[in-house]
């Protein structure tokens, strides 16, 4: 393994066959949803403005949802939940391969981000995760913030839970790739794609980046590492 806190997904690992959340709009029955923003539009003020939240929410992330419905009608990928489509990639038949994934990836990536975001300060670091990484919170920051400004163009920078090696992990992954392809379950996920920002922070990335820790939802990032940690 190469150095821990900083590395890209350059291959596909193993699978994990662990159980992944259900993500609302992931129900193997219907077609896939939007779901809504757990918190009002303006929430996240002043560190992420309102009017980026609704455009991002009802445009970006609604528009890979339903091109997620599209790629999927009529494969063998219909009807199953988001979390196995993405687990199980190199199935996905070659020609809709691209589409299923840059889009199911945006609509995975995009429920977990609005999860992990709430109101300034309402929640701190946990001690499990500061455990789990086996350094302060700054350090964490740190790796995240590096590995996002790392990645050139459009992605995400990432803590994930490596269930192989029983440990979390810094990672950036380019577009929409998102972690489950890699066998790695995400536990925070930051959005560096210029749609997440630029209204407010124009081509600033560092100081989006400085300004995002403040809505980070600690306690449902806790969460997904319990549920990483059993996995
Ligand atoms: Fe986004």
């Amino acid at each position: 393994m190469n150095h821990p806190h900083r590395r890209n997904f350059l291959a596909t690992t193993g699978i994990a066959a662990a159980s992944m959340l259900t993500l609302p709009g992931s129900s193997p029955a219907a077609e896939f949803t939007l779901p809504p923003l757990p918190y009002p539009a303006d929430a996240l003020e002043p560190h992420i403005d309102a009017k980026t939240m609704e455009i991002h929410h009802d445009k970006h992330h609604k528009t890979y949802v339903d091109n997620l419905n599209k790629a999927v009608a009529g494969t063998p990928m219909a009807g199953k939940p988001i979390e196995d489509i993405l687990k199980n990639a190199e199935s996905i038949p070659e020609d809709k391969r691209a589409a299923i994934v840059n889009n199911g990836g945006g609509h995975y990536n995009h429920t977990m981000f609005w999860q992990i975001m709430a109101k300034p300060g309402s929640s701190k670091i946990s001690e499990d995760l500061l455990k789990a990484w086996g350094s302060d919170g700054d350090s964490l920051k740190k790796a995240v913030k590096d590995a996002a400004l790392a990645r050139f163009g459009s992605g995400w920078s990432w803590v994930v839970w490596v269930p192989k090696e029983k440990k979390i992990s810094v990672a950036s992954t380019a577009n929409q790739d998102c972690p489950l392809m890699f066998g790695w379950f995400p536990i925070l996920g930051l959005d560096v794609w210029e749609h997440a920002y630029y209204l407010k922070y124009q081509n600033k990335r560092a100081d989006y980046i400085d300004a995002w820790w403040n809505v980070v939802n600690w306690d449902a990032v806790q969460s997904r590492l319990k549920i990483g940690m059993k996995m």
